[in-house]
């Protein structure tokens, strides 16, 4: 089928919205206008002859050697017509000769691996459970774990997230989240000293809980309690975790949290390795 790739513009959105909950994704479309604000001509789409989308892809830059694919997806009825090769291989034109880097769902991984992504790194799973506040965990008492205001900076956010995870150009990103009554950034400090932090954001009925790192194990259910007793009682989130490390498993037992989908992060030239014991979860395409 012949298509055409062109940079997503804001009315393909409620369509491609669409696919995406059909396909059992959290998403919806100011998600994706803050994609495009934040990562522009990297958020496309595969458009039919008649300029209908048929096929959707973001390609982030998050620093001079990497970058990241998410939401790759092909209208139901085009499916096993070359599109989604041409959304994957779109990559090139997206963030150039880096490191390009995608959370494969297991039945996807020898698709990508056809176009060159053959670098296996961490198994990710997806979690989805409520929070509840009479639910008790041994958390660290001894930082201080606060809400940021809209207003306040979060040059220190940006530093511990770039320590933390080795990306950079994540600012713009991060700060779309610093605003809006609907997302929590909580932070928790030590001297000062950032030691962790979460952000909820609500997509639709779900707060996707995403970047979420910590120093501690006990830090980490600190910021996650804390996230409880902010958000409605009994919310949904959803964790996008890396590797399920016992203090992430401590977490989803302690809330019953369900694991919804099972993803493997593939690379196209070299797997990136993380400090596993300190991120809790990290949204692919973000
Ligand atoms: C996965 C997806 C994007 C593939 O798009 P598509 O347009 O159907 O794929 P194409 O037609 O471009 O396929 C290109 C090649 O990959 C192969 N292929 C397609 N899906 C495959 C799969 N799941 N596993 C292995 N190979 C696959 C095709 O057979 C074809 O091979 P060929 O060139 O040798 O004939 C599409 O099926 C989809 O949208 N699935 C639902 C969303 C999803 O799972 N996205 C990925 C999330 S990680």
């Amino acid at each position: 089928m012949d298509v055409t790739i062109r940079p997503a513009r804001e009315e393909d959105f409620e369509e491609v919205v669409a696919w995406h909950q059909e396909n059992g994704w959290v998403d919806d479309v100011e998600d994706l206008k803050l994609f495009k604000r934040v990562y522009g001509d990297g958020v496309i789409v595969a458009e039919d002859n008649t300029g209908s989308p048929v096929g959707f892809a973001t390609w982030n830059i998050l620093g001079p050697d990497i970058g990241l694919g998410g939401k790759i997806i092909v209208k139901k009825e085009h499916r096993g017509k070359g599109i989604g090769k041409k959304l994957v291989c779109a990559y090139k034109s997206c963030i150039g000769d880096r490191n390009a880097w995608l959370h494969a769902e297991i039945h996807t991984v020898d698709f990508y691996k056809k176009y060159g992504f053959v670098h296996e790194g961490y198994n990710a799973e997806i979690f989805l459970g409520s929070l509840h506040r009479d639910v008790a965990l041994d958390v660290d008492s001894t930082v201080e774990v606060v809400r940021r205001g809209v207003a306040a900076s979060i040059d220190d956010i940006v530093a511990y997230d770039e320590e933390i995870t080795g990306l950079q150009d994540r600012k713009a990103f991060l700060t779309e989240f610093a605003v809006g009554s609907e997302n929590y950034l909580i932070s928790a400090t030590k001297d000062g000293i950032i030691v962790g932090f979460l952000i909820a954001h609500l997509i639709k009925n779900v707060y996707r809980v995403a970047p979420f790192y910590a120093d501690t194990a006990k830090i980490a259910n600190r910021l996650i309690q804390f996230l409880s007793s902010e958000i409605p009682e009994g919310s949904t989130i959803e964790l996008n975790t890396f590797t399920v490390t016992e203090s992430i498993e401590y977490i989803t037992e302690k809330y019953k949290l369900k694991k919804m989908d099972s993803a493997l992060a593939l690379f196209s030239k070299n797997s990136v390795n993380f400090p596993m014991e300190k991120i809790y979860s990290f949204a692919p395409g973000f």
